[in-house]
């Protein structure tokens, strides 16, 4: 061997040797482990991708640790895993995936201590408006094991469709697991439409067999839910006798909360306790969910029958009855080995002596049953229901209202800060819930429940109250995104969008802010791509937009912005009534930017609410300038108790009072304009008057209307 020669493979032994040191393990496991040692350099252990069915792991029972508790150890030639139960091992061994995944499947040397610190987490779904085949289910458990959820409690029955096979009442099969069509778009838009389509379908015995095996297999337990008294059209279309009415009934064809319900008779209880029967032979859980929410006492006011019981049980009223209800059932259950978890509505007319409240409308349920020394799991709507928008981006997917960003989600505390000390051992945890009225596919499931389900898995798993911070999570849910991304997952990755709002001034008129992390933006306009390196971005010419976000990553959804300014774009407005605080755009001169808001929705940065107010404006120009042409954006949608305005009257300071009234209102956005001949102008009044009460028969009658105003343009 030549002298070079030996010279080469030594310099060549010192190169690999220095990229072993630089190449450091990654980090980024969610949610973060309690403990973590080690993580310098990588072990010799070469795994291959199903480490899991391999002969690597030693596991040991270790009977001194907690439920779900685990120590992990990756040496050298070996991977210990210490637990006392499967569900132990089971957080390990999606400790080790997560560990194997940001590694490219090298493992680190390092020693992992860890536990939970809620014994509930949980993930909900609903497969009644929608239905999910075995596959999706199978998935969406999967991503409860990478997250160290460990319940699944799956919404089985609704009024739109009854989704578990009952071998006793074989209609519940023919009949109740489908609806005759859907409603199309937002159920707030009117008037209604429908696709015309019959859908549905149910899971049968041995496929619910099979998913609960696959989730204990995984260390999840499964919670069914069976809803009653209330949500269950579906059920009552097949077996009309057990509703107050005798029906005929339907499964319901759109959403919403429906007043024919079971009715309390002994046929009712019969059916019932046989459904539960086969639930209970399925599930091994310690809980059946038995619904109990949102049930309208209609039926039962007018039912003879249900006003004689109501004597004879000498209940108060007909929560008294919804109470005799929920408890009769829970005896039953009791009786089986079992507890029953129900909505927060369980408390009204008197909790069941052993039942669990899922308190979803805020925390007031969850801390009243607390106080009464009832076990509670809070999933509180304002931070729990992934059904909610996550970004006010106008091109957002369709979804059924509210505003809840993945940083609200990780800044939940599950204690509420009401409840006395002594009582938060009540609160067993937490769980979000993914109502699928405007989720048709699994894809849109993964959109929304995934990337705010990696945050609440660390609201719910990780006890470390200093290293909890959304700043410090950010890097590694950035690096969840991307590896969910490239798994071809679709998950919605917000925090990657470049985020801009537009504001507007006088004399300087409109101008883009951009949020983020750096202030590296690419425009562009047209073709042209050009780097911004700043900031602010000042709108001066008429055009479209679109704004990327430049990251080492993936790149995000464009901000687009389509700016047509006008004579009030840098005006002097002053406003008299001021929009109400939740709706109130980038301030009130988001109404004269040049920027529209959307067409779809009001809740953005563009549109301006006025909750029984007029929006009355005076418009100042530095010179008198010529106006002909006025128009105005409404946004107009009964059903969520917004109005037209009645009338608009225009004053120039130089000229007649111009009124506008007798608006079309045929659809979601109405533009009112007004065309005149030239006037030099120097100022201009305008009021906006509030179309007032909502009249009788519409939703919200007797109460004052929303007034929704966006982009006075003049011209
Ligand atoms: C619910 O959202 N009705 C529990």
């Amino acid at each position: 061997m030549s002298f070079r020669y030996i010279l080469f493979l030594l310099l060549c032994q010192i190169f690999l040797s220095c990229t072993d040191i630089s190449d450091k393990p990654i980090n980024n496991i969610i949610p973060l482990p309690v403990e973590i040692n080690g993580f310098e350099k990588y072990s010799k252990i070469v795994s291959d991708l199903d480490f899991v069915k391999s002969d690597l792991i030693k596991s040991t029972y270790n009977p001194s640790l907690g439920e779900e508790e685990y120590q992990l150890t990756i040496t050298e030639k070996e991977i210990d895993v210490f637990s006392k139960d499967i569900k132990g091992y089971q957080r390990a061994i999606a400790t080790l995936t997560q560990i194997q995944d940001q590694n490219n499947g090298k493992l680190p040397i390092c020693e992992i201590k860890d536990k939970p610190r809620f014994n509930y987490r949980g993930m909900h779904l609903d497969v009644a408006r929608h239905f999910f085949s075995v596959g999706n289910i199978k998935e969406y458990i999967d991503y409860l094991h990478y997250y160290k959820f460990n319940t699944f409690h799956w919404h089985l029955t609704e009024d739109q469709g009854w989704r578990i096979e009952i071998k006793k009442y074989p209609k519940l099969q023919e009949i109740a697991a489908y609806r005759d069509e859907t409603l199309i778009g937002h159920y707030n838009d009117e008037p209604h439409k429908y696709d015309g389509k019959k859908y549905g379908g149910y899971y049968t015995q041995d496929e619910v067999k099979e998913i609960v095996d696959y989730a204990l297999n995984k260390g999840i337990e499964i919670i069914p839910e069976i809803e009653m008294p209330g949500h269950s059209l579906a059920a009552l279309s097949a077996y009309p006798e057990l509703g107050c009415t005798g029906g005929p009934y339907k499964a319901a064809t759109e959403w919403g909360v429906f007043e024919d319900v079971y009715c309390p008779t002994e046929a009712t209880f019969e059916f019932l306790q046989n459904v539960l029967d086969e639930v209970i032979s399925l599930f091994p859980s310690k809980y059946i969910h038995i619904g109990g929410d949102e049930c309208p006492k209609e039926s039962w006011k007018n039912s003879d029958f249900c006003q004689e019981l109501i004597k004879l049980e000498n209940l108060k009223d007909e929560h008294g009855l919804q109470s005799y209800f929920i408890s009769r059932i829970e005896k039953y259950i009791n009786s089986k080995g079992k507890s029953i978890i129900g909505w927060d509505e369980i408390l009204e007319g008197g909790l069941a002596p052993n039942a669990t409240v899922m308190s979803w409308r805020g925390e007031a349920g969850g801390i009243a049953a607390a106080n009464q020394d009832h076990n509670v799991i809070m999933t509180p709507n304002s931070f729990c229901y992934f059904d909610y928008y996550q970004s006010d981006r106008a091109d957002e997917p369709l979804a059924i209202g509210g505003y809840l960003p993945v940083e609200k989600v990780y800044g939940w505390n599950p204690i509420p800060q009401d409840l006395p000390s002594e009582k938060h051992k009540y609160i067993l945890g937490g769980q979000a819930n993914v109502w699928s009225e405007y989720m048709p596919t699994f894809g849109n499931v993964q959109y929304m429940a995934l990337n705010r389900m990696i945050a609440l898995s660390e609201v719910l798993w990780s006890s470390n109250d200093s290293l909890r911070t959304f700043e410090k999570f950010k890097p590694r849910f950035k690096q969840h995104l991307k590896m969910w991304k490239n798994k071809g997952v679709n998950i919605a990755n917000h925090l990657l969008d470049v985020k801009a709002n537009v504001y507007n001034e006088e004399v300087r008129g409109s101008f883009l802010n951009f949020e983020g992390d750096n202030g590296v933006f690419v425009s562009y306009d047209g073709s042209k791509y050009k780097e911004i390196k700043k900031e602010i971005f000042v709108l001066e010419s008429k055009g479209t937009y679109s704004f990327y976000k430049k990251t080492d990553q993936d790149k995000g959804k464009p901000v687009v912005i389509k700016f047509e300014p006008h004579l009030a774009t840098t005006s002097k407005i002053t406003m008299s009534n001021l929009p109400s605080d939740k709706y109130k755009g980038s301030g009130p001169r988001s109404m004269v930017n040049g920027v529209k808001g959307s067409d779809e929705k009001y809740g953005d940065t563009e549109w301006l609410g006025f909750h029984g107010k007029d929006c009355n404006l005076l418009i100042e120009f530095d010179t008198a300038v010529d106006i002909s042409h006025l128009s105005f954006r409404f946004f107009n949608g009964p059903g969520q108790w917004i109005y037209l305005p009645s009338i608009i009257e225009i004053m120039p300071d130089n000229g007649k009072l111009i009124t506008l009234d007798g608006f079309d209102n045929g659809s979601k956005v109405v533009n009112v304009s007004t065309s005149f001949e030239a006037e030099k102008v120097k100022s201009l009044k305008i009021n906006i008057r509030n179309y007032g009460i909502i009249p009788d028969g519409k939703q919200g009658s007797g109460h004052p209307s929303w007034l929704f105003v966006d982009e006075i343009t003049i011209k």
